[in-house]
């Protein structure tokens, strides 16, 4: 079975083939224009995967050695997302399949996050948990199996990319600050500075009481010190990654304790960070994990993971109508 996946839920078009269970091409273009305004635009998004989606599946078809006609099944990323982002995604995979007479395959944003790690070896064994930390989405989901998921802790308001990505902006870093922040990280103090935290109940979690403490804190040091941002960036960013990874991996030990699961896997863009790598395996070590990290290139958006979950979609038979739309608020 020979699939062709395409995601555009966000801000980076992608392509991917996947031929019985195995990727062969996963063509990613990110769009720069969002820098420019601190955060992803819509308008703006949507226009560019209209310009993006054309070059991106040629160029994943071509680097899979294939043409059109081998094509068996289109899949496409349905939602969670932008609106305007997945109707070109949508949109596009519905008149190929239309044109090809061949199904299509709609495919759950935030599970293909999750099944990303079935595209190399080692492959988590069921049933695992696995953090999925991502723009907009901060979950720790149990899965029983490929297509089988519960979401047993989320965050009640904002995801914690988000709080990395404000704690950025207050700190003049461009967008996504994310990566910036890791970068940062890497050469400072991380317990020169505390932030408040509170926790939540269960295996929820919060992360916009730290977004205001974050706040609160930089007014309070720039009135005493205009160039505290500047001498103290490394300090600042390492003090915040260590209190994010913190909230993060305390409510994944309590989730791994009540499940008595040892498995333990991490998705989603926030995965790429070093500092979550790092004290994720280190936890892992200490308390007997087998822990699973994806390589970077699946953390972040791309249409690998897409094609991933096409796959077990498909073995499973499961394709969907020309009737088909997209769904921003997509639900597990
Ligand atoms: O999964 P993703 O590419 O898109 C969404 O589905 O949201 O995740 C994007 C998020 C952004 O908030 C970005 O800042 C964050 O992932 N991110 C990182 C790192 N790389 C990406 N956050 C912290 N450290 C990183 N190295
Ligand atoms: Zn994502």
């Amino acid at each position: 079975m020979t699939i062709l996946a395409i995601e555009s839920s966000c801000d980076d078009s992608s392509a991917a083939v996947i031929i019985d269970g195995k990727l062969h091409s996963n063509i990613v273009a990110s769009q720069a224009i969002h820098q420019k305004w601190g955060g992803v635009v819509p308008e703006l998004a949507s226009r560019a995967h209209q310009q993006h989606i054309v070059p991106v599946v040629a160029e994943a078809l071509a680097t899979a050695k294939i043409t059109k006609s081998d094509l068996n099944a289109i899949a496409f990323t349905r939602g969670p997302g932008l609106l305007g982002s997945l109707l070109v995604g949508t949109s596009f995979a519905k008149a190929l399949a239309l044109g090809l007479n061949i199904p299509l395959i709609d495919v759950h944003h935030m599970q293909a996050h999750v099944l990303a790690h079935f595209i190399d070896e080692p492959k988590p064994q069921f049933p695992f948990l696995c953090l999925t930390v991502s723009g907009g989405h901060t979950q720790i989901v149990f899965v029983r199996s490929p297509l089988d998921m519960e979401i047993i802790g989320e965050t009640q308001d904002d995801a914690v990319g988000e709080a990395f990505d404000k704690t950025a902006k207050l700190l003049n870093l461009p967008y996504p600050g994310g990566p910036l922040i890791d970068k940062y990280a890497k050469e400072g103090n991380p317990l020169r500075f505390e932030f408040p935290t509170v926790e939540m109940q269960g295996l929820n979690y919060s992360f916009s009481g730290i977004k205001t403490a974050f706040l609160y804190f930089l007014q309070k040091e720039t009135a005493k010190n205009p160039n505290f941002v500047e001498e103290n960036i490394k300090d600042i960013c390492a003090s915040m990654q260590h209190t994010l990874i913190k909230i993060l991996l305390q409510k994944l030990k309590k989730a791994a304790k009540q499940y008595k699961i040892k498995d333990i896997a991490i998705a989603g863009g926030v995965s790429a960070n070093s500092g979550l790598r790092a004290e994720l395996q280190r936890l892992g070590e200490e308390l007997g994990w087998n822990v699973y990290i994806p390589q970077f290139q699946y953390c972040t958006d791309n249409a690998g993971m897409i094609a991933m979950a096409a796959h077990f979609k498909a073995e499973k038979g499961e394709f969907c109508g020309q009737d088909v739309s997209p769904m921003p608020r997509m639900a597990w």
